[in-house]
């Protein structure tokens, strides 16, 4: 396993839920931690929760000028440049009659497009460190809700790059994964304006029945399976799921 120690590591929507959860384990651990997003209260909030292993800096992965700042200061903060954990996300729900193209059209963007230009900005560095990226799925690739299909259909674009970008890189030993949570308690839902905290909490706690083991996830929890994918050097091309049995389709009495 590559050791963590030292190791840079570059985190979209590092400042809050999953992504915040990543940057504190890695940096717990000794990594040199990036994290970026487009508002800086909560990337201040969370580095300043980390210490000094956490560098941050305020940038939208749409934007190409804002790409190119976040691997530049990565790569200053972390002496280069080693796992790009790639994940920023949003939320929209609709049902077909009410599809808004711009919605769509701007979480692949978000979603997807960053994701993968932010890639095409590191990939030299990555290269270089024969490093890896990492992506974030969906249960929703396994499970379908209703009115979720334009969440769900960017999670299926990169599960899919997952493999086909594993495919391409490993010739120069770049490695791709993707982790792929199930339920666990974060503001997407709340910034997307679909629910408060409480009620988000209140749904996927209820959700309980619907997991093999009985009850939703953890940020430290996926933090882990990144932490896999990250160091696991003949791993690529996966799609880890760490989702407490979700997408299996149990029912619990
Ligand atoms: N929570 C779950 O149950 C769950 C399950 C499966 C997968 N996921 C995935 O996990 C990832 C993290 O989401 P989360 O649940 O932890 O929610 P979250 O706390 O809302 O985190 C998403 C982060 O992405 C950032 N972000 C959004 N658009 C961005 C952009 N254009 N440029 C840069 N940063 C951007 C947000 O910060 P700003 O708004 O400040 O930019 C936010 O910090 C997402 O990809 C999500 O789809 C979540």
């Amino acid at each position: 396993m590559r050791a963590l120690e030292g190791m840079s590591v570059l985190i979209t929507g590092g400042g809050s839920g999953i992504g915040g959860g990543a940057a504190t384990h890695f940096a717990n651990k000794g990594a040199r931690v990036t994290i970026t997003g487009r508002r800086e209260e909560p990337l201040a909030k969370t580095a300043s929760t980390i210490g000094t292993n956490v560098h941050y800096l305020v940038g939208d992965v749409t934007k190409a000028e804002d790409r190119k700042r976040m691997v530049k200061e990565s790569v200053q903060h972390g002496d280069g440049l080693e796992v790009l954990i790639s994940n920023a996300g949003n939320i929209y729900r609709s049902d077909v009659e009410d599809y808004d193209e711009e919605q769509l059209l701007g979480l692949f963007h978000s979603n997807v497009v960053g994701g993968m230009m932010l890639l095409k900005e590191s990939i030299h560095h990555l290269k270089e460190s024969k490093g890896c990226v990492l992506f974030v799925g969906s249960v929703h690739t396994q499970r379908a809700f209703p009115n979720a299909s334009p969440y769900a259909a960017t999670k299926g674009a990169l599960e899919t790059l997952t493999g086909v970008l594993a495919a391409e890189l490993g010739k120069y030993d770049v490695r791709v994964g993707c982790v792929r949570p199930g339920g666990v308690i974060t503001e997407i839902n709340v910034r997307a304006g679909l629910s408060t905290i409480d009620e988000a909490r209140e749904r996927l706690e209820g959700m309980g029945n619907m997991h093999a083991l009985g009850r939703i996830g953890t940020v430290e929890e996926v933090a882990e399976a990144f932490e896999y994918l990250a160091t696991a050097e003949w791993a690529t091309g996966n799609v880890l799921t760490i989702d407490g049995g979700l997408g299996l389709g149990v029912t619990q009495e």
